[in-house]
C-alpha cells in the first residue's frame, strides 16, 4: 500500500487512518535500536539531506540517526554554516540542493510555510522538522506514539498541553493530532501566551493551571518560546513558575497514573520543576527514543520503502528479507 502523501508537511494534512498507519510503523521500527547492529538496508541508496536553519539537538539528530539506521546516506547542513550566511535565499538552497539528486529534504527553518513553499519547487519529497510557530508534524507523531504506548489508546484520553501555546509549533500538530485520534485536548498558559481562536483546532481553554491539570491522563509541558517573541509577555520567570510551572505541589491534580510529557529542551524550575522532570511519572526520555522509530518510518514511507507487515514480524527482518 503507497503512502498517499508526497511531503510531510504537517499534521493538518494527514487523517486519522494516515497519524494511525505512522505509529503502527514507528513501533515495528522501535525494536530495530534495540539491537546490537541497529541497521537494515531498506533505504540503502536513497539520501536524506537535513538542512537545519534554526539550531536543534533532538529532531536533527534523530533524523540522521533514522536515515542512517535504514542505510540511507543522511547530509547535515546547520544555517551558520551554509551559504544563506553569505546572503543565499532559502529556495536557492533548496534548488542547489536538488541538483544533487537527494530523495528527501528535511527542512526546520524559523519561517512558518517554508518547508510548503520549497515543496511546490523541487522534486524531492520534503518533511517539515519544525516550521516557525506553525507545525511540527514529527514532534506530534512521537508524542502520540509515547502516549499510545504508556496509556494503550488515544481515543478518550484528557490531555493537558500547559505554556507557550501562542508560540509553539508542538502544540498546534498536538492538538491536531490528539484530537483527529480522539482524545480531548485542553490548553492552558498566561492569557498573553493563548492564541485567539485556538478553540477552532480542537482545544478547549482553561485558564488556572490546576484546572488543566485535573483529571488528566496526560500532562504535556512546554517551554517558554523567548526567540519568537517580541516584547516579553510576562512579568518574570519567577512569578510565571510560580502560576504556570508543574511540581511536586500540583503534579497530584493529574490522574496517579497520568504521565508528564515535554519536547525539550526543558528549562528546569521554570516550566518543570526538576523533581517531576525526573520523577516516575516522566516520560520524556521515552519521546525522544519514539523520535528515532517515527522519523524512521517517515523517511521510509516518503523514501519508497516498501511497505512492511504491522501485523507479524519486525520491519527490520522484514527489511532484510528485501535486501
Ligand atoms: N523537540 C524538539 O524539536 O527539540 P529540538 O529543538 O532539540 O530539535
Amino acid at each position: 500500500m503507497t503512502f498517499p502523501h508526497r511531503h510531510l508537511l504537517g499534521i493538518e494534512q494527514l487523517s486519522a487512518p494516515d497519524l494511525t498507519r505512522l505509529l503502527d510503523l514507528a513501533d515495528t521500527f522501535l525494536e530495530i535500536s534495540e539491537r546490537p547492529i541497529k541497521k537494515v538496508p531498506t533505504l540503502r541508496g536513497r539520501t536524506v539531506i537535513n538542512l537545519f536553519m534554526e539550531n536543534s539537538t533532538r529532531t536533527r539528530t534523530s533524523f540522521e540517526i533514522a536515515a542512517k539506521r535504514l542505510s540511507a546516506d543522511a547530509v547535515n547542513i546547520s544555517g551558520s554554516g551554509s551559504s544563506t550566511s553569505k546572503g543565499e535565499t532559502l529556495l536557492d538552497t533548496a534548488r542547489n540542493l536538488e541538483a544533487m539528486r537527494p530523495d528527501i529534504v528535511v527542512l526546520r527553518h524559523s519561517a512558518s510555510g517554508s518547508p510548503h513553499f520549497i515543496a511546490q519547487r523541487v522534486g524531492c519529497a520534503v518533511v517539515n522538522a519544525g516550521d516557525g510557530a506553525h507545525e511540527h508534524p514529527t514532534q506530534a507523531l512521537l508524542d502520540c506514539a509515547t502516549i499510545r504506548k504508556h496509556k494503550g489508546r488515544i481515543d478518550g484520553l484528557e490531555v493537558a498541553i500547559c505554556g507557550d501555546i501562542t508560540h509553539s509549533r508542538v502544540a498546534r500538530s498536538n492538538i491536531l493530532a490528539l484530537s483527529r485520534l480522539g482524545a480531548r485536548v485542553r490548553v492552558c498558559g498566561p492569557g498573553t501566551m493563548l492564541p485567539v481562536g485556538i478553540e477552532a483546532m480542537g482545544a478547549t481553554v482553561v485558564r488556572r493551571l490546576d484546572d488543566a491539570l485535573d483529571g488528566a491522563d496526560v500532562v504535556m509541558m512546554l517551554r517558554i518560546q523567548k526567540e519568537r517573541q517580541g516584547a516579553p509577555l510576562i512579568p518574570n520567570t519567577r512569578e510565571y513558575a510560580r502560576t504556570f510551572g508543574l511540581g511536586p505541589r500540583n503534579v497530584g491534580l493529574a490522574k496517579p497514573d497520568a504521565i508528564i510529557m515535554h519536547p525539550g529542551p526543558i528549562n528546569r524550575g521554570v516550566e518543570l520543576d526538576p523533581a517531576v522532570a525526573d520523577g516516575s511519572r516522566s516520560v520524556i526520555l521515552d519521546q525522544v527514543t519514539y523520535g528515532v522509530a517515527v522519523r524512521m518510518a517517515v523517511l521510509y514511507l516518503l523514501g519508497g520503502g516498501i511497505e512492511v507487515s504491522t501485523s507479524g514480524g519486525s520491519a527490520g527482518s522484514d527489511a532484510e528479507k528485501r535486501s
